[in-house]
């Protein structure tokens, strides 16, 4: 099997930092929430998670971070974390869809925001990567669901399969990257790649018409 190299993610705690749930009323409640939580040596993935599941998406609210791109999806930058962590929102055209990819030993939320969206999951292929990679499970996601992923859980496919609809989804990734590795479903060979933003905070970034990369 390979393995991930160093892990670096923040520790997991077994309990939340606040007993009670919160919910994020707004997405900028909800980024003032995440950097409170992210301050912490620790987070509780479960208390993340929920918190990312409370917020009730508004287009109004994150309509000015959706810029899509006709051939593939768009990374556009909301936050930076305070180093801590990147959330960004994805905007997946009908049909779009990433590679098989890894998270780079990071905490991985993904919450839909708009449509849905097909995960497929993985296992991490032999060390040579010499065969048909093993699908584990697969999944649609619905509005307002939080799904999480690391290295440990293993590798994953998101696509957008619907012809007719878009779709946006929100990500947090903590620590924040920005190269991963991509798979190749028949072979398991892995390709390290970049990532860019397509926008960030708001504004177009002069990536956005580099080479299309694969990413997360
Ligand atoms: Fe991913």
């Amino acid at each position: 099997m390979e393995q991930p190299a160093v892990v670096e993610q923040p520790e997991v705690m077994e309990q939340p930092v606040q007993t009670e749930m919160c919910k994020a009323q707004s997405l900028e409640e909800l980024v003032r929430i995440l950097h409170r939580l992210f301050a912490e040596d620790k987070i509780c993935v479960e208390e993340v998670q929920a918190l990312m599941e409370s917020y009730e998406s508004n287009p109004e609210e994150w309509l000015q971070y959706a810029q899509f791109d006709q051939y593939r999806y768009t990374r556009n930058l909301v936050d930076s974390g305070n180093g801590k962590f990147n959330l960004m929102i994805l905007c997946w055209g009908e049909g779009h869809g990433s590679s098989i990819h890894d998270h780079t030993d990071s905490h991985c939320f993904m919450k839909i925001l708009q449509g849905n969206l097909k995960e497929t999951l993985f296992e991490w292929p032999e060390k040579k990567g010499n065969g048909e990679m093993t699908k584990k499970s697969e999944r649609v996601l619905r509005e307002n669901q939080c799904a999480y992923i690391n290295d440990s859980i293993g590798l994953h496919r998101v696509e957008n399969i619907s012809h007719t609809e878009s779709a946006v989804s929100l990500h947090l990734y903590s620590p924040p990257f920005d190269s991963c590795n991509t798979f190749d479903q028949r072979t398991g060979h892995k390709h390290k790649v970049k990532m860019t933003f397509y926008s960030q905070f708001g504004e177009r970034t002069h990536c956005a018409t580099a080479v299309p990369q694969e990413n997360n």
